[in-house]
């Protein structure tokens, strides 16, 4: 039991309560820090279940500045410090570009990409008064690499996460905070439930991963962990895809 304090943002449901769970068999104890205050509390209740030493729920949108300070807050008054970040909030508008509003394209931008950077560069300052270390886990995705009609502003906020992690990493390094990316592939969770639900598309999809199967939210989880233990010590500024070998295909 390490009893790691670990904030998931966007904990309450999907890949972010993956995680949490996957930190939860380890004995950590969690912040989930989501939009919805009702849902990140049940969630928090659940983790305790699954072998959190404590877990709490509080109410935070990551792209208010004020918000993300206050979660931060709370999070150091009630369990003293601040372990590992999990940068997962992120939502998928799934609109066609040429149909997009420049208030969506923003919003995208704002939740995925600038809520990421207020939440590492708040966290990180704690952790660096700390002084001994931390570690930062951005959730990406197969978009920080390929996209699609549909997915401009999402890709382009990954991508920007992707360098975004990366540019942390380079800053953070000498304070022996670790940033690094877990890009997930196809994981079934509520933002993607409307793909899976046409029985065409799920079997078309399942061909382009080699194991065979979507992914699940603790197969997210699982590597979250592995960045975030002290074995991931020398792994700094890189992106793990977890995705099946989807990305490895090229046909
Ligand atoms: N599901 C997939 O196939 C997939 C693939 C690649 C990457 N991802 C990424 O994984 C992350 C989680 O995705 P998911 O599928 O679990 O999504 P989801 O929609 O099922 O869950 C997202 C959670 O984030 C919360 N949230 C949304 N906006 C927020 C904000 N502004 N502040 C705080 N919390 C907020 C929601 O309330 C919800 O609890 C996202 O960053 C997403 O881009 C998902």
């Amino acid at each position: 039991m390490n009893e790691q304090v670990v904030i998931v943002t966007g904990g309450a449901r999907g890949i972010g309560f993956g995680i949490g769970t996957c930190f939860a068999r380890k004995g950590a104890r969690l912040v989930v820090a989501d939009l919805d205050l009702d849902a990140a509390s049940k969630a928090a209740n659940e983790l305790k279940t699954h072998g959190a030493a404590d877990a709490i729920g509080v109410r935070c949108d990551v792209s208010v500045r004020s918000e993300v300070e206050a979660m931060i807050e709370r999070a150091v008054a009630v369990f003293g410090r601040i372990d590992v970040l999990v940068n997962n909030a992120g939502i998928c508008p799934f609109i066609e570009v040429m149909d997009m509003t420049p208030e969506t394209w923003q919003q995208t931008l704002d939740v995925n990409l600038t809520g990421a950077f207020h939440c590492t560069q708040i966290a990180a300052r704690r952790m660096i008064a700390q002084g001994d270390g931390g570690r930062v886990v951005f959730i990406t995705s197969l978009a920080e690499n390929v996209t699609g009609p549909a997915q401009v502003d999402y890709g382009a906020s990954k991508g920007g996460l992707r360098m975004a992690m990366a540019g942390f990493a380079t800053a953070l390094g000498k304070h022996g905070i670790t940033c690094n990316a877990v890009a997930p592939g196809m994981i079934l969770t509520p933002m993607t439930a409307f793909h899976w639900d046409k029985p065409e598309n799920a079997a078309f999809l399942k061909t382009r991963v080699p194991v065979g199967r979507i992914g699940t939210p603790e197969d997210i989880g699982h590597a979250c962990v592995f960045l975030a233990s002290p074995e991931a010590a020398y792994i700094n500024g890189v992106t793990l895809r977890v995705d099946g070998g989807h990305q490895a295909v090229c046909y």
